[in-house]
């Protein structure tokens, strides 16, 4: 099944909503001070990006008949994650990281602003991304703080194991660990927290999250490898040069593909009894296997 959902619209509007929200936050962090720190912030927030998390969460609680209006707890969960997503790129691109200079088509944020910063930028947004999540006093918040709080540690651990990779010859096993970790966690966290928003329960969504986070790391490393930056928006073919322990390194590229396009097809098959509630969600994970950015 090719699916015929215009998934670049829905992305647009949704990126369009969430940036709404994402600009309240900004504002509040600019009243507070000090000024070059919300500043920083505000630009690591408002950057462009793809907004693909947010947009895994409100497809999810959709797709389980749940609210996902800008009023809704998944809109606020999705923020909340974007908030993590954005410390985790700001910090990996810190010099004592990845030393990237280039994110979103604009210099890294230590390179707009400083280093110090930088750190101050991912520590301030990880603490407001939990104050936004259980600031609207629902109920239901405490449950998805855990959640995201859980993928937010999971990516720290794949951080750790990937700093720690180059050179220590990793087997496919703790290749595929690293990837669930660093990346896989946070966006299996958007899926199965649009779910509980949404009903309340994570109906089956962990292994749709588990099996299009994998998938949607291998693109990234695949991107690495083929893409280039003015496409990408940021440096390309630096996991080679690192010596970053990726699947594409391993197994070779064409192998990775199938890999990553065998992942999304059993997410699209876990999702196919879900019917049409489903279909930007399925659209999504063609998505995050076909993109090119
Ligand atoms: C990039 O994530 C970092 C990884 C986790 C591999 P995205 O490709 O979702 O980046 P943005 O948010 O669109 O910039
Ligand atoms: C980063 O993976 C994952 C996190 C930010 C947690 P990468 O290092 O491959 O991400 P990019 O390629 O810099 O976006
Ligand atoms: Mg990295
Ligand atoms: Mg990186
Ligand atoms: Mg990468």
């Amino acid at each position: 099944m090719t699916g015929s959902f215009a998934i670049e619209p829905y992305l647009r509007a949704v990126a369009a909503r969430v940036e709404g929200q994402l600009r309240r936050v900004a504002e509040e962090r600019r009243r507070a001070g000090p000024p070059r720190l919300a500043e920083a912030l505000g630009y690591a927030l408002l950057s462009g990006g793809k907004r693909l998390r947010p947009a895994l969460v409100l497809s999810s609680a959709e797709a389980v008949g749940g609210d996902a209006g800008d009023g809704s707890l998944a809109m606020r969960f999705a923020v909340a994650l974007e908030m993590i997503h954005a410390y985790s790129l700001v910090h990996d691109d810190l010099p004592c990281m990845d030393d990237d200079d280039l994110r979103r088509g604009r210099p890294t944020v230590h390179r707009a602003f400083d280093e110090a910063t930088a750190v101050l930028v991912g520590d301030g947004l990880q603490s407001a991304a939990f104050s936004w999540l259980l600031g609207g006093g629902e109920p239901r918040a405490a449950a998805l703080a855990a959640l995201l709080a859980a993928g937010a540690t999971r990516m720290v651990e794949g951080q750790a194991i990937d700093m720690a990779a180059p050179g220590a010859a990793l087997a496919e096993p703790e290749v595929l660990d690293l990837m669930a970790r660093k990346t896989g966690a946070l966006l299996a966290a958007a899926v199965v927290g649009g779910a509980v928003a949404g009903c309340g329960e994570p109906r089956g969504m962990e292994r749709v999250g588990e099996k299009l986070g994998l998938a949607f790391q291998i693109a990234d490393d695949l991107l690495d490898l083929t893409g280039d930056a003015a496409t990408l928006g940021k440096g390309a073919g630096k996991d080679a040069a690192a010596g970053k322990a990726t699947l594409p390194a391993l197994v070779g590229a064409g192998e990775a593909r199938r890999r990553a396009d065998a992942l999304c097809d059993e997410a699209l098959a876990l999702l196919a009894p879900l019917g049409a509630a489903a279909e930007p969600l399925r659209a999504l994970s063609r998505f995050v296997v076909t993109r090119r950015h």
